[in-house]
């Protein structure tokens, strides 16, 4: 049966190079693997529990019920000043009493120009993943340092190493939600 995914990037930027790396991976999924882009998280309030205006909420709860429909989750993210962009930390906050992210399986990915990889803001993001529940199956998680020199003219990634861990990591993704759900009588 086929399954959905959805991707979601931490850079808001016309020309994100983590953007590029998840447009790219459409191409190394298994056939029956649909992998849809959210684009949006830019239009979510500042978090604040305080709020219950139904058309401020309105991008935040189609978010959730995108989450919720999805098979999978794949994330990728760069860094700013050593820590997760506030845009994606802003959107993330907005989940952690909704539960959109319990038993989800997730994949973590972060792309920087530098030879870190953006590791600092990956550590934060499973961090916060793991706080609100998120399966992320070992394998399913990539640091991918001097993204700038394995993206093509076209924004698609061209370095094979990075082809083959991409490759691994939808594949252990997709067997993490092959699993079935276990639940605790
Ligand atoms: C203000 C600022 C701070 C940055 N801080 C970091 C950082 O701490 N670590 C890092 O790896 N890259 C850092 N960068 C570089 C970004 O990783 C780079 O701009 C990257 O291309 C942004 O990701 P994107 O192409 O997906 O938008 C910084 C860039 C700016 C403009």
């Amino acid at each position: 049966m086929s399954k959905n995914l959805l991707a979601i990037s931490g850079s808001i930027r016309a020309h994100s190079a983590n953007t590029s790396v998840l447009k790219s991976l459409q191409t190394f999924a298994p056939e029956d693997i649909y992998i849809h882009l959210y684009e949006g998280i830019d239009q979510f309030p500042h978090f604040n529990p305080d709020i219950t205006d139904v058309a401020q909420l309105k991008p935040v709860n189609d978010f959730r019920d995108q989450l919720r429909k999805a098979d999978g989750i794949i994330i990728c993210t760069p860094e700013y000043a050593f820590g997760l962009p506030g845009v994606l930390k802003n959107a993330l906050d907005w989940l952690v009493s909704s539960g959109e992210f319990t038993d989800k399986p997730t994949a973590t990915i972060s792309a920087s120009p530098l030879v870190t990889g953006a590791d600092k803001a990956h550590a934060q993001l499973i961090q916060t993943l793991k706080v609100m529940g998120a399966k992320i199956p070992a394998g399913a998680s990539l640091t991918i340092p001097t993204i700038l020199k394995k993206l093509d003219d076209h924004g698609r990634v061209n370095d094979q190493s990075t082809i083959d861990d991409l490759t691994d990591l939808i594949d252990t993704l997709v067997e993490q939600m092959n699993q079935p759900v276990s639940y605790e009588l």
